[in-house]
């Protein structure tokens, strides 16, 4: 097929929630991928956060092969698999966490911390949950509620109830909400949708010391900045503040639908049988891809963590260079985002054009969030190109 028959097909038969840009993707090899027509693109987007591996990575195609030889691709929660205990294990020892519910998604993952917040609270009178402004949490019904944004609200009301929002990065917000009805305190270390902002240190002690103080679960997302993403195998490693409740998907799964509830000390226990369920948690082929990333996530965390270094100087270097485009570069590891002063899609397109992609969060920020794999030279050939897209478009202005 061609570009433009996949386009055209999807435009006949999707519903009109996404905006793409009008390539389909065909293959991939490495941290290139190749369009219907043949052109390459070095990928700075990796699936939104998820193909930390990048594409076609050996182990993760032979464990793959050998669920499929095995006949069973699901066995649904009656039973135990075992690539999804081990990869509850794997991820309890990376995480420092106690248990373990899968499901397959972030909104998902986010829908299952709420309802432990909840019920951990329900004996104790408090249903209230202060989430931020900037956050993202996903699209079900509960997540867009603690979403902080009013554009994913709207025309989508009522939202659940006993949701209040803080200002993100201001703890005085926060102690100003706080009350005998608080259950949990929802927040992304490193916020990603609403713009690739990091929490401050003291701001994150702050919301541990409030949440232990009122006996209320801290529930850290990393749907989009865990595993190995910053530097570490989590954001919260960076701060030595661990959260009650913490909540991942996109880069678990290895390219394959999987979120992850992972709980530490005082949230050990609350889910009892029936409280919660996915048919398709810890799906075998899922978390045999989530053994081998995981497995990975250590090693990758250290060249991130001096890589990623390298793309934050590069993108500030930007900043300098071109001021009346770029207004501050912010971000850890392999999450950055270069905040500009003109239309991202623009700058999105361009790149686009020139062979890499790369995708916006907010609505000023250029979001680079590569394949965990991604080396020096894959940044400079990106920021190679991002540059050249950037003095096109300085020359072009008056
Ligand atoms: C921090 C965060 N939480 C939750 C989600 C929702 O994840 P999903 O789209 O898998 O439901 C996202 C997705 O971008 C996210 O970035």
């Amino acid at each position: 097929m061609s570009n433009k028959s996949v386009v055209e097909l999807g435009k006949a038969n999707y519903m009109g929630n996404y905006s793409q840009f009008p390539i389909a993707i065909r293959s991939g090899k490495g941290i290139v991928l190749t369009d219907e027509d043949g052109k390459e693109y070095l990928d700075f987007v990796a699936g939104i956060a998820v193909n930390a591996l990048g594409y076609g990575d050996e182990e993760e195609k032979k464990a793959l092969l050998s669920v499929i030889e095995s006949g069973v691709l699901h066995t649904s929660n009656l039973f135990y698999n075992s690539h999804a205990v081990h990869a509850a294990a794997m991820l309890n020892e990376l995480a420092g966490s106690e248990e373990v519910f899968f499901c397959n998604s972030g909104a998902e993952a986010n829908e299952a911390a709420l309802k432990m917040a909840r019920k951990y609270g329900s004996s104790r009178g408090r249903s209230q949950i202060i989430s931020f402004s900037h956050s993202f949490h996903g699209r079900t019904y509960g997540a867009i509620t603690v979403t902080g944004q009013e554009k994913y609200h709207k025309g989508f009301a009522p939202m659940l109830p006993d949701v209040v929002y803080a200002e993100f990065n201001d703890l005085d917000s926060v102690k100003a909400l706080l009350s005998e009805r608080t259950a949990a305190i929802i927040v992304e270390p490193l916020q990603g949708e609403g713009g690739i902002i990091p929490a401050d240190k003291e701001f994150l002690e702050g919301l541990r010391k409030a949440a232990d103080d009122c006996d209320a679960m801290l529930i850290f997302d990393e749907v989009q900045c865990g595993l190995g993403r910053t530097g570490k195998p989590f954001c919260f490693q960076h701060y030595g503040v661990t959260p009650d409740i913490l909540t991942l998907a996109k880069a678990l799964g290895g390219g394959l639908p999987m979120g992850a509830v992972a709980a530490f000390s005082r949230a050990k226990g609350i889910f009892a049988p029936g409280d919660h369920a996915a048919t398709f948690g810890g799906n075998c082929a899922a978390a045999a891809l989530a053994e081998v990333v995981m497995a990975r996530i250590p090693e990758l965390s250290a060249s991130v963590e001096e890589n990623g270094r390298y793309l934050g100087k590069k993108l500030h270097g930007l900043v300098e260079r071109y001021p009346d485009l770029c207004s501050a570069e912010r971000g850890m590891g392999y999450m950055r985002g270069l905040d500009l002063k003109v239309p991202p899609r623009d700058v999105i397109a361009a790149c686009m054009e020139k062979g890499l992609l790369v995708c916006s969060a907010g609505y000023t920020v250029l979001r680079f969030v590569p394949p965990l794999i991604a080396t020096k030279e894959d940044i400079d050939k990106a920021i190679g190109i991002v540059s050249e897209v950037l003095e096109g478009i300085s020359q072009s202005q008056p």
